[in-house]
């Protein structure tokens, strides 16, 4: 089956045909066209995503069937993403959808986009499969799950402000690096000192117990407001920045190590699955792939492409919800996460 998978959510435009049955499937093609002008205003505004996006679905959409070496003829089922996201966005990738739909009689599901990314992972690595742990971290989202079956999925832990890449992104723009931040980050602390600056590591410390609201749970706020003391208490900002970025991002990499390590060892999972923007992070990956080699656990991450937004999940995870093609389809804001309930 020959899955076309449209993703429009943020400010990535992306389009992607994936092939699949019998449980396997892989990426014949995947466009993705990032929108450079939220550079320019450092964050994504919604409205110029909209319109970003309605110029762009038809040409990648095209480019992704041509780069699949497919007709729309080939197509057997359209997988967009429903939501969450920004609602203007997301409307330009769904009516697109729907317009198809109509136009080629293919049947059309609607994505939830999180659970997409649960799938991403798997397009790279077969065995990247339940049952697992997983971390999703993105620019949105930071979610903490225990994934026994494709479709089961238990609520562990999640962020209680800021989502991880938002921070990075909130700490890149503090210390004049850009946007977005996560990758700017990285780059800097890459260069920084890791004794210079020791930051709080939020929601983590010693005497917690499986049973504690916080054992699991992330929090973002405090490390940032941390920083922005350094900042201000810095003589030469722009020579400390390297030292900034790094002990920031190693306060961020040993709370989310620690926080999967223990959700991974609460629920009997040998295998960890990474997913989201942020794990792009090669530090994050590096550290917490040691870490769980340690106790036989094997992590399964990304390539970059199929870590940040992409259509190739949306299409994969629209493979798996091929069955609710018919039920209506909507652009939504705000989405339940299908078959998550709280652990
Ligand atoms: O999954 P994604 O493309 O979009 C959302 O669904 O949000 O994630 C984007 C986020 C941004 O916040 C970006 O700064 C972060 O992922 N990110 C990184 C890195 N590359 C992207 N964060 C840390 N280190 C990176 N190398
Ligand atoms: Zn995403």
């Amino acid at each position: 089956m020959n899955v076309l998978g449209i993703e429009t959510s943020c400010d990535e435009t992306s389009a992607a045909v994936v092939a699949g049955g019998d449980g396997t499937a892989r990426a014949l093609s995947c466009v993705i066209l990032s929108q450079d002008v939220h550079a320019v205003y450092r964050g994504v505004v919604p409205e110029l995503a909209s319109r970003a996006h309605l110029v762009a679905v038809g040409p990648v959409v095209d480019r992704a069937l041509l780069d699949a070496g497919a007709a729309l003829a080939d197509v057997d089922l359209i997988a967009v993403t429903e939501g969450p996201g920004l609602i203007g966005a997301l409307l330009v990738g769904v009516s697109y959808a729907k317009g198809l739909s109509l136009a080629t009689g293919r049947p059309l599901v609607g994505v939830h986009h999180l659970e997409a990314h649960l799938f991403g992972t798997s397009l790279d690595d077969p065995a990247a499969v339940p049952p697992f742990t997983a971390l999703i971290v993105s620019g949105g989202h930071s979610l903490l799950l225990d994934v026994p079956a494709w479709g089961d999925y238990r609520l562990l832990g999640e962020t209680r402000d800021d989502a991880v890449g938002e921070a990075f992104d909130k700490v890149g723009a503090l210390l004049e690096l850009g946007y977005p931040g996560g990758p700017a980050v990285e780059r800097a602390a890459a260069g920084g000192d890791p004794a210079r600056f020791r930051f709080p590591r939020p929601m983590l410390h010693a005497g917690q117990r499986p049973g504690d609201a916080d054992y699991f749970d992330l929090s973002m706020s405090g490390l940032k407001t941390a920083v922005i003391h350094a900042v201000k208490a810095s003589r030469d900002p722009a020579a400390d920045r390297p030292h900034l970025a790094r002990g920031f991002q190693d306060a961020v990499i040993d709370v989310l190590v620690a926080k999967t390590l223990r959700a991974a060892e609460a629920c009997g999972r040998r295998r960890v699955v990474l997913g989201g923007g942020v794990a792009c992070n090669r530090a994050l990956r590096a550290a917490l792939a040691a870490a769980l080699a340690a106790r036989g656990t094997t992590l399964h991450a990304p390539s970059p492409r199929l870590s940040t937004d992409n259509a190739a999940m949306i299409a994969r995870a629209g493979l798996f919800r091929a069955a609710d093609a018919g039920r209506p389809v909507d652009a939504a804001a705000r989405l339940p996460f299908p078959g998550l309930v709280r652990a």
